[in-house]
């Protein structure tokens, strides 16, 4: 008899790194609950993996920025009689503006669909795993986490720092259960996600080809550090170097780094 069946919850599944992942868990055999705000590219998606990898793709759109919608996602799940044996958070976006001209609607989005959302769907979603004895989280972090503060879009590496924080502690309280937790920090990827925070250009002529990398190769590495049971993960040599830098320099050193670097991206 071989392994049963898992079923993987993504979040913001629609685009980008979510998208990917679900490509590499379908080609693991793992059936998915795709969920986002857009059903159009969740089914488009779900339709493709179904026919490429004989895997039940469900999807469930849901706004995760509205209070209440991960215990409504958890309930529809129960509803349609499935069950999730593991939980991607992925869904994200950021905004560049300044803390100030940003909408207090806007920081409150965030704090909820990178920061709350996450929190909620391990605390409904991972007694089950623990019960079951088999249960995969993958927190989709990023190295702004790593950095001691992000200029310009103030609460993004808060955010992110948080969730690498939370993972860790979750990993710890996991151990021995068969639940595995990883913080997931990707450098820049080519996704949607400069678009939809309109940074684009500045971030394509700021830097070069060599420091992006495809959702793909990141979605991989995620999954496979998961799988590992490793605490967090970095993908890329040069995020890595960047990441041991900012926990290494002192504050002021640091601080003047990454506000040079919000300056070329005209965030400051
Ligand atoms: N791209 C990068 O350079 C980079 C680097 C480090 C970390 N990350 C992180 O990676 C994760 C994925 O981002 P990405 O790069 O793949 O960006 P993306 O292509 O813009 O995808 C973002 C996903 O989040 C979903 N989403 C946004 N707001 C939502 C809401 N209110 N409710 C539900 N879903 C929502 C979007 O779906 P709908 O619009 O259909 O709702 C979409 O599926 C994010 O957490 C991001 O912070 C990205």
């Amino acid at each position: 008899m071989g392994e049963p069946r898992r079923t993987i919850l993504i979040t913001g599944a629609s685009a980008g790194i979510g998208a990917a992942l679900a490509r590499v868990c379908a080609a693991r055999s793992h059936d998915l609950i795709l969920t986002a705000r857009r059903e159009g590219p969740l089914k488009g998606l779900a339709e493709d993996l179904s026919a490429r990898h004989g895997v039940v793709a469900s999807v469930i759109t849901a706004d995760l920025a509205e209070p209440g919608a991960p215990v409504a996602l958890v309930e529809a799940i129960a509803a349609r009689g499935l069950r999730a044996d593991g939980l991607i958070n992925n869904a994200g976006f950021s905004r560049t503006t300044g803390f100030l001209s940003t909408e207090p609607d806007d920081h409150a989005a965030m704090i909820r669909v990178m920061l709350t959302a996450p929190v909620e769907l391990s605390r409904l979603l991972l007694p089950g795993m623990v019960a079951r004895g088999w249960g995969r989280v993958l927190n989709v972090a990023s190295l702004a986490g790593q950095m001691p503060a992000t200029g310009g879009d103030t609460l993004y590496g808060p955010i992110k720092s948080f969730l690498i924080k939370a993972s860790q502690g979750l990993w710890l309280e996991t151990q021995g259960t068969g639940v595995h937790v990883t913080a997931l920090c990707p450098g820049y990827t080519y996704t949607e996600f400069h678009d939809v925070n309109g940074s684009r250009e500045q971030v394509s002529s700021a830097y070069p080809a060599w420091m992006w990398m495809d959702a793909e190769r990141v979605a991989r590495i995620g999954w496979d550090a998961v799988e590992a049971n490793r605490p967090r993960v970095t993908p890329g040599v040069m995020n890595n170097v960047l990441a041991t830098l900012g926990g290494m320099l002192p504050d002021s050193l640091a601080l003047k780094m990454v506000g040079g670097h919000a300056r070329r991206l005209d965030r400051l």
